[in-house]
């Protein structure tokens, strides 16, 4: 099987690409086993400190996100860095050529119930000129490399460099990512869709006439009957659809009028849309694709809808119709 080094060799990549991407993948396998040790390393429960997005820190929040900040401002491939637990950019290397947004860990919630976590990156080229905030505000469409690292049973990578999506997994023996699917490909159809219905009666309009018309199975005028699941992380939920198809929503809704969306662009929306389009799937907020959104500042947030083709279409017609 090949490993992940010669697949990025064998992509011809630049060779700072290459570097910055083994190395989040080697500080992946050093997260993969701190998370492995769980309760044994004193790492699971929260802090008593808050983050810039008003989540209370999980502790393993902060350690993954020290882990990856560390690895990259040493790489020396990397301008600057931007994450979900950081209230500022951070200004890395002078002469690094990327800019690397990263979720060091998405599904937080599940750490203490030993449920599915994962990483999530994003890399952007870094613009010429001085260093700021604003030098990260690119649309998705420029990533030249996304990714996310799943820590279930099995830890798997799954990256694109606008190349389609190779998958890897890692072998805990060797502490090498192999090679185990080349071309992710997400089916046009599906019968399978995830959301938080808890939040059914904070939906826009159209969102709630989409799922109505789901959960109508064959009555209804979809005429099947539909599955649902639901992870509460976004990695494992884009996974699953990575594998077999299927829609993962997290929409608008107004149950805070401060916060109508959860997910954020640079750290989630961009990086999965950019894995997800590159699986033959699409990604948009209702009214917009995601990839070509131009953001106004790096903690912001957006609806995602993604997944199969066609279903993002169907969810899409409801979107234009006038409620
Ligand atoms: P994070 O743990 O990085 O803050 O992200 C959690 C996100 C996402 O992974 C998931 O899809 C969603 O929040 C779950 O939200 P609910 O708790 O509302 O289900
Ligand atoms: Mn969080
Ligand atoms: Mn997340
Ligand atoms: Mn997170």
């Amino acid at each position: 099987m090949q490993t992940l080094a010669e697949n990025l060799t064998s992509q011809a990549i630049s060779p700072s690409l290459e570097k910055l991407i083994l190395t989040l993948a080697d500080t992946s396998i050093e997260i993969s086993h701190a998370v492995r040790h769980g309760a044994l390393a004193g790492i699971l429960g929260a802090t008593e400190q808050e983050n810039v997005q008003g989540e209370t820190q999980k502790k393993l929040d902060i350690i993954t996100n020290d882990m990856l900040k560390d690895a990259l401002k040493a790489d020396g491939t990397v301008r600057g860095i931007a994450s979900e637990e950081e209230d500022y950019v951070v200004d890395a290397d002078a002469n690094g050529e990327f800019l690397v947004c990263f979720d060091p860990l998405d599904g937080s919630s599940n750490i203490d119930i030993n449920s599915l976590v994962g990483t999530i990156f994003s890399v952007l080229p870094a613009p010429a000129g001085e260093f700021s905030e604003k030098s990260f505000l690119q649309a998705g469409r420029n990533q030249v490399a996304a990714g996310y690292v799943l820590y279930g049973p099995s830890t798997m990578l799954a990256l694109t460099t606008g190349k389609g999506v190779q998958l890897f997994t890692l072998n805990p023996e060797t502490n090498e990512y192999l090679l185990t699917d080349p071309a992710m490909s997400i089916s046009k159809d599906t019968a399978e869709f995830a959301i938080n219905m808890s939040n059914q009666r904070f939906w826009e309009a159209p969102m709630q006439t989409y799922i109505n018309d789901l959960l109508l199975g064959t009555i209804g005028p979809r005429e099947k009957a539909f599955n649902m699941r639901w992870i509460a992380a976004m990695v494992g939920d884009v996974h699953r659809v990575l594998c077999r198809g299927g829609l993962f929503t997290y929409p608008t809704d107004n149950k805070n009028p401060n916060k109508p969306f959860k997910l954020r662009l640079m750290y989630e929306a961009n990086p999965m849309s950019f894995l997800v389009e590159q699986a033959g799937g699409k990604a948009s907020t209702g009214y917009e694709t995601i990839m070509d959104i131009e953001p106004s500042e790096i903690h912001q947030r957006v609806a995602v809808i993604l997944g199969s083709a066609n279903e993002v279409d169907a969810c899409l017609e409801y979107h234009q119709v006038d409620y």
